[in-house]
């Protein structure tokens, strides 16, 4: 956030900023998602509150799309519609755990997941992964963070993009069992990836809570709209905790959602154009000087060490790098800090969600400060 401030700054000052780290699609709501939008907002429909666990024809929908793409029968009586991933998060955390319990976060990841665990009590524990798992969380890895009653991750993950198959998802569901861990699955970047379809967490269990958005694969950042297939025990619950935090999520939202689910074509070609941006960004990097990367395998980001480049320039923190960067480059970038309280420091994160010509022009001035 800080970046993007400062990236907001320069560019109020007149300064021309290449923006490589923005976390959504440049792209607008899919076409028809944006007419049944139009139609609902000019039609008689009041658009009041809907039901807490949102519009049944939508909840069927989601159910649906697990059996046409996934193969896993999902009832729609298990889907709850939220406004967005981020609420269903704080959902999901209030509902599985109590004050005090210990929740593991895989480091790097998304931040949002340890402070929304610290605001509500819960501890954030962190599972520290790296190259040598691909930067999976393995059984071996959750031992080492001692006892734990919960474990969130993401497939494909944010920062890394890495995918966990179906070999890792099982390993890990049954570590969960075994040790009476509460998992939590983050599949909002599904959809997106590039060798293969990620596997949902769902095809091997049914006692997780899987987290799902229109943000990313359906590019509805600002329309505030995800789900959560909620295991069985925890519907009353997650139910009643929607109904007092937020009523429901918008309702003119859960309209375009439903009619987003018929507009795979476009939004296939989006992930067509972050492949082809996803090379263009690995390849200038190299070119550039900064190889050491994560795998990559979904999600629009690359997570590149930069601890060489550091060292061979005397910059003391990534934070510092991203900082010098936007302001003798004008190149925004995210310093891996917020991924990583331990080790972000030498880490950066690239975006390759926006436009391919500030991607190849960044990797072109990159290339000339690196030499
Ligand atoms: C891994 C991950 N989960 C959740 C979110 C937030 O999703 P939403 O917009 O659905 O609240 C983000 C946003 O960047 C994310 O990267």
């Amino acid at each position: 956030m800080a970046m993007a401030r400062l990236a907001s700054e320069h560019e109020a000052s007149g300064r021309r900023v290449l923006h490589l780290e923005v976390g959504q699609p440049a792209t607008p709501a899919p076409s028809l998602a944006r007419r049944a939008a139009v139609e609902a907002i000019e039609s008689k429909n009041a658009l009041g509150y809907t039901n807490a666990p949102g519009l049944q024809s939508l909840r069927r929908r989601i159910a649906a799309h697990y059996a046409e793409h996934y193969s896993a029968a999902v009832d729609a009586e298990a889907v709850q519609v939220v406004a967005g991933a981020s609420a269903g998060f704080t959902l999901a955390f209030l509902a599985c755990f109590d004050a005090g319990q210990r929740v593991g976060v895989v480091e790097p990841g998304y931040p949002c997941y340890r402070n929304t665990l610290i605001a509500l009590g819960i501890e954030a524990v962190p599972v520290p992964v790296g190259a040598p798992t691909r930067w999976a969380p393995t059984a071996e890895l959750l031992d080492e963070a001692g006892h734990l009653d919960g474990l969130v991750v993401a497939s494909p993950s944010n920062p890394t993009g890495t995918v966990l198959d179906d070999a890792a998802l099982s390993a890990l569901v049954l570590h969960c069992e075994r040790r009476g861990i509460r998992l939590i699955a983050d599949e909002i970047y599904h959809g997106i990836t590039y060798g293969g379809a990620a596997p949902s967490v769902l095809a091997h269990t049914a006692d997780a809570v899987v987290i799902n958005s229109f943000s990313k694969y359906y590019s509805m950042t600002g329309w505030r709209l995800g789900w959560m297939v909620v295991p069985d025990g925890l519907h009353d619950a997650v139910e009643r905790l929607q109904q007092n935090l937020f009523i429901c999520a918008p309702h003119v939202s859960q309209v375009a959602g439903l009619a987003a689910f018929e507009c795979r074509a476009e939004l296939d070609a989006h992930v067509e154009r972050y492949a082809r941006h996803r090379r263009l960004l690995i390849d200038g990097l190299a070119a550039a000087g900064i190889a050491d990367i994560a795998e990559a395998d979904g999600a629009f980001y690359v997570y590149a060490d930069v601890a060489a480049v550091l060292a061979a320039r005397g910059v003391g923190t990534s934070m510092a790098l991203c900082r010098t960067w936007l302001d003798e480059l004008g190149v925004a970038s995210t310093p891996g800090l917020d991924f990583d309280l331990a080790r972000g420091n030498d880490f950066v994160r690239f975006s390759y969600a926006g436009d391919p010509a500030d991607i190849a022009q960044a990797c072109t001035l990159l290339g000339g400060w690196l030499a």
